[in-house]
């Protein structure tokens, strides 16, 4: 399986002649990482994640530009366009990387976002990095962008970008979407620079969340942190109706529940070279009865120990027939340097180990691991190999693994074990929904899923599909992007009351 990589076809504009972009997206990342190879060459690869799985065919549409680190440390990469796309690299340094990025970013807020799975550090340095880099994709972007021009910040990286390029640039229009959870008051709070962060956040003009229930903890954590009864807030607010009342600024707070490409995606899974790809993918795997699947990037919210744990279980009861089943693990090397990912791969590699050791044969494991990403296309056939899509995390925002599954079934095959610690859970009801933290349950799933009866299956897997397919991410972004540019549309309307499972 090749690496995924993709050589940008690069122009070099004359930017003296460009009035700025008028649609700018601020992310810490690029859709392209920089790989620097060991020969000294550099070439560039798609990035990982689902924020680029969103936002990607979006920019393409729009035409805009899109401000980014490019995922190494002090690369220095003049402004170059790719597919219709200005890419803008902020540079990093190493520091800053370790501290913003593998510090602040990835071992603060997201455990903390992540109901602390692990336990969140703290530490000074950290947050100083965190307020500098913010800074400059501020700077940057108030920098090239047009008047009056629109600029959506993404995801909690960059939380006090807002607040930031109002100062700098009050002309623009500024959105912000988190594309993980927003935690509870009780976790929130424990953060030190907390009213920080939600003044960063308050600069926005919309705010948007996955789903509802984390616009109501950023409202009451507005309401708690802007000035009502605490001495360090500084912001004044009044809470109503979904709005945020800041001085004379009215900032609105939604739930936006993202979604991927569904229509390409049902598209390409119906190709015939994907069909037959697999097919042979089954071929490779020993043509066993039943494919089992997970494709997440390595990180221990994706609950990948759970499902592994899972399947030892029922191997081991039986209830799951070691000759006649298989699974197939696709992990993304993810953070690899921050000390949690370090632990947490050990820890799954050991448990594939034990399970293989256990239960495989010469020439047949039960658990196939690969750790790197695949290609688009060969994880489209993996999808349309799979019996059931394992996708079983502690916590996540969306999960697009999950709707892309059900996005490449139009054989109405397969089935989709799904947690229902995830926002797609509150989307996808007939999956089969499971409760991470209470391993009978995911057991059950698993088994329900695999040992399906194939009328009830195709039940199931043709309303997912009407979900994923009217749902897609142009949807999503155009709900998000019109309610940014109507500040008519009223807050209260941007929170629909989903029907939530918790
Ligand atoms: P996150 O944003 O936390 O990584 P999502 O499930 O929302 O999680 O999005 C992950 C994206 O990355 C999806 O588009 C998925 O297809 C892709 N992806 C995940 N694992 C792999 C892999 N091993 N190879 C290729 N793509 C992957
Ligand atoms: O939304 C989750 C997210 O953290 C994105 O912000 C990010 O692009 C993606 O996952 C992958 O993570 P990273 O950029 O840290 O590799």
């Amino acid at each position: 399986m090749d690496e995924p990589s993709v050589t940008p076809a690069q122009t070099e504009p004359d930017w003296t002649q460009s009035a700025g972009p008028e649609f700018v997206v601020v992310a810490n990342r690029l859709p392209v990482d920089l790989e620097r190879l060991p020969d000294g060459s550099t070439r560039w690869k798609r990035s990982p994640g689902g924020l680029v799985t969103a936002l990607e065919p979006i920019l393409r549409h729009n035409n805009g530009a899109w401000i980014g680190w490019p995922g190494v440390p002090d690369a220095e990469v003049d402004p170059f366009v790719e597919d219709g796309v200005e890419l803008h690299s902020v540079r990093l340094s190493a520091a800053e990387v370790a501290d913003y990025y593998e510090g602040f970013s990835n071992a603060t807020l997201w455990p903390l976002y992540h109901d602390v799975i692990v336990r969140p550090e703290y530490r000074r340095e950290w947050w100083a990095a965190y307020v500098e880099v913010n800074r400059r994709f501020a700077e940057y972007t108030a920098k090239i962008a047009a008047e009056g021009a629109t600029v959506w910040v993404q995801d909690y990286q960059l939380q006090l970008v807002p607040k930031m390029l109002r100062m700098l640039r009050p002309d623009l229009t500024i959105g912000f979407f988190l594309h993980i959870p927003f935690p509870p008051v009780e976790l929130f709070m424990q953060m030190p620079w907390r009213t920080e962060i939600i003044e960063g956040l308050l600069g926005a003009d919309l705010i948007g969340f996955h789903l509802p229930g984390g616009a109501q903890n950023f409202l009451y954590l507005a309401k708690r942190l802007g000035g009502h009864g605490t001495s360090r807030g500084t912001v004044g607010v009044r809470v109503r109706f979904g709005v945020v009342q800041v001085g004379f600024r009215a900032v609105r707070v939604g739930a936006f529940p993202i979604s991927i490409s569904s229509g390409e995606l049902d598209e390409l899974s119906r190709r015939r070279s994907t069909r037959d790809r697999a097919r042979q993918i089954r071929a490779e795997l020993g043509d066993p009865k039943y494919v089992l699947l997970g494709v997440d990037r390595l990180d221990y919210t994706k609950g990948i120990d759970v499902r592994l744990a899972a399947l030892e279980e029922l191997l081991a009861e039986g209830r799951i027939d070691r000759e006649n089943t298989v699974m197939v693990q696709l992990a993304t090397p993810s953070r690899e340097r921050v000390d949690s990912y370090i632990q947490m791969r050990g820890d799954i590699e050991r448990q594939v180990g034990r399970i293989n050791g256990e239960f495989g044969r010469v020439g047949h494991p039960v658990v196939h691991y690969l750790h790197r990403p695949v290609v688009r296309e060969e994880l489209i056939s993996f999808f349309v190999a799979a019996d059931a899509m394992l996708v079983t995390p502690l916590r996540d925002g969306m999960n697009l693994v999950a709707k892309e599954y059900v996005a490449c079934r139009s054989d109405l095959k397969g089935a989709l074990v799904l947690s229902e610690f995830t926002g797609a859970a509150g989307e996808l009801r007939q999956a089969y929904l499971c409760n991470p933290h209470d391993l009978d349950d995911v057991k059950d799933a698993i088994s329900e899923a695999v040992h399906q009866d194939p009328e009830a299956g195709r039940r199931r897997m043709r309303s997912l599909r009407r979900q994923v397919l009217t749902h897609d991410v142009d949807r999503w972004a155009r709900a998000f992007l019109e309610a940014l540019s109507h500040n008519d549309i009223a807050g209260s309307a941007l929170l629909p009351d989903l029907d939530l499972p918790h």
